[in-house]
């Protein structure tokens, strides 16, 4: 069933994406909302339990609204005030579906958390209700309508009408035309945390503004009651008859509300328009690791498995619970001041995939609730079984045995490959990267001893408001490590 939340599709990144693991720790949430509307609301899961994908994260969307009106009339932002709270609540958010039985990585696939990070540039400049009422001026734009029950059709038409002529004036302000959907979805937010007397959880602003189906078995079992109890005290069979039939011309005629409204949204809804405004970054593919997960990982973080110490953390080896091999550093020097900026990094690192480049997988960032040694953050990447370069071209008395000397063809393509992913870096990603500290160590070979650059990025990224940090960290992009230089000169 089409439904005006194809708007709020435009939210929607991609579909296989970051996962943001459950939550573990549940008294000391960063998120400003309690996410447990979702236990309560007569929301109906049913899409979400079949395999229709599109339609379940759609659904999510729309409960996810809930919380976003909640933050509005709470906190005054249309938006989530940073990336950790929105980390946080759709954590929350996951923690409450998965004890629904739903899927316990259905956020994380539907969902970036970046798309609900509030930034200036959405609609009229907006980010605030102060904003929203020096642009749009006084809140009787919506005086009537709105305010009422909104599971009465004719307010709910109506509300939906002053809502488009909202979502005009705010579309005549901002001047640019692909922000209209978000000016959209902000009137959305608006009636459902601020207008409306019942607020966003109120089933009338669910089912009329945010376009959530609500759950139709609470709804006739609570009909069935009174149908039950008419029973009790004696009413007849075709008193019973009656009720029934008002009950299905009562969903008959809801549907049909439903569709009008729907009607009225989607005229304003170009899908390439939609399109164009995919304000967020295209998924990625990094992923958020529990805690939890790197301990049992690692073991611990045992001496075991234990690989070695790099420029700027440890690294332990790990096997995740889906029996794949990682590499796990727990980084101990950092040029990140707030994890904000650690996880719009690892974001652009993941999303270098090159053959000769060490696949960053995710990261890790344990927060206050947990003990003061383990606050850190941790980088996890794909394992590379023949370990670096520099083991191979000076092997150690205890690692002679396993670590054979390079063949000369061995030693030719791993200079070729590791000039193509600095090539790669430098000229194949905007900004470029520099990698600045390319030496053995840095060099890591896979299972085919094809070799790849590791320790990349990270705060290192070309920028020209950053180029001052060119100079600051040593090395350049032609910088040879003297163990590189040697063996360049072997060859
Ligand atoms: C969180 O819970 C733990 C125990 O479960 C407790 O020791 C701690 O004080 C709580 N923190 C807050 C902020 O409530
Ligand atoms: C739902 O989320 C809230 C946090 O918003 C959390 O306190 C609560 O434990 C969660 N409920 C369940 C059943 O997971
Ligand atoms: C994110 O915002 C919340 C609420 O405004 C604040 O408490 C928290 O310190 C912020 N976190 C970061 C990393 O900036
Ligand atoms: C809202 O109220 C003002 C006067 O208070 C009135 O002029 C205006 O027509 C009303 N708007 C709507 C949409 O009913
Ligand atoms: C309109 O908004 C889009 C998306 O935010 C932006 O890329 C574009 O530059 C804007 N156009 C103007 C004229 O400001």
């Amino acid at each position: 069933m089409e439904s005006i939340l194809v708007l709020f599709m435009i939210f929607v990144v991609s579909t296989n994406s970051i996962s943001v693991a459950a939550s573990t720790s549940t008294n000391n949430s960063l998120c400003p909302v309690d996410m447990n509307y979702v236990l309560t609301v007569p929301w109906n899961p049913s899409t979400c339990h079949t395999q229709n994908k599109p339609l379940c994260c759609q659904t999510l969307l729309s409960l996810f609204g809930i919380a976003l009106a909640q933050n509005l009339n709470k906190n005054s932002l249309f938006q989530l005030p940073n990336l950790s709270t929105s980390i946080s609540c759709l954590q929350d958010f996951q923690t409450n579906l998965t004890s629904l039985s739903l899927q316990n990585d259905i956020v994380s696939s539907c969902f970036d958390p970046l798309q609900f990070v509030i930034t200036p540039n959405i609609c009229a400049r907006i980010q605030s209700k102060q904003d929203w009422f020096s642009s749009v001026g006084p809140a009787s734009l919506f005086n009537t309508s709105c305010k009422q029950d909104l599971s009465v059709s004719t307010n709910c038409d109506a509300c939906v009408d002053q809502g488009l002529k909202v979502q005009e004036k705010l579309n005549q302000i901002d001047g640019n035309s692909s922000h209209s959907k978000d000016c959209f979805y902000f009137t959305i937010l608006y009636i459902a945390g601020v207008v409306n007397q019942f607020g966003p959880e109120n089933s009338g602003v669910m089912s009329c503004i945010l376009e959530l189906h609500l759950n139709s078995q609470v709804v006739s079992r609570k009909k069935s009651h009174h149908a039950l109890v008419f029973g009790l005290i004696g009413a007849s069979v075709a008193f019973m008859a009656i009720m029934f039939s008002l009950l299905a011309f009562y969903f008959w005629y809801t549907g049909w509300v439903k569709r009008k409204s729907t009607e009225n949204f989607l005229s304003h809804a170009d899908p390439t328009e939609q399109r164009s405004i995919l304000r967020f970054r295209p998924n990625t593919g990094s992923i958020w690791f529990k805690f939890d997960e790197l301990v049992k990982a690692t073991d611990n973080f045992s001496l075991q498995n234990f690989i070695g110490r790099g420029g700027s953390g440890i690294v332990y080896k790990g096997i995740l619970s889906d029996g794949t091999t990682v590499a796990v550093k727990r980084i101990e020097e950092s040029d990140f001041q707030g994890d904000d900026e650690f996880y719009t990094e690892v974001e652009i690192i993941s999303k270098l995939k090159h053959r000769n480049l060490v696949p960053l997988r995710g990261c890790c960032v344990v927060d206050e609730n947990h003990k003061q040694e383990h606050r850190n953050r941790y980088l996890v990447y794909d394992y590379m079984p023949n370990g670096n370069l520099e083991d191979h071209l000076f092997p150690t008395m205890d690692n002679k045995e396993e670590k054979k000397l390079l063949t000369w063809a061995q030693r030719k393509n791993i200079i070729l490959d590791v000039a193509t992913g600095l090539v790669y870096l430098q000229f194949g990603v905007k900004p470029a990267i520099y990698h600045r500290d390319i030496k053995a160590t840095n060099i890591l070979l896979d299972a085919e001893m094809r070799a790849r650059v590791a320790d990349f990025g990270l705060a290192k990224e070309s920028s020209e408001s950053r180029s001052q940090l060119n100079t600051r960290v040593a090395g350049t992009y032609g910088y040879l490590a003297p163990e590189y230089a040697l063996y360049g000169q072997n060859t």
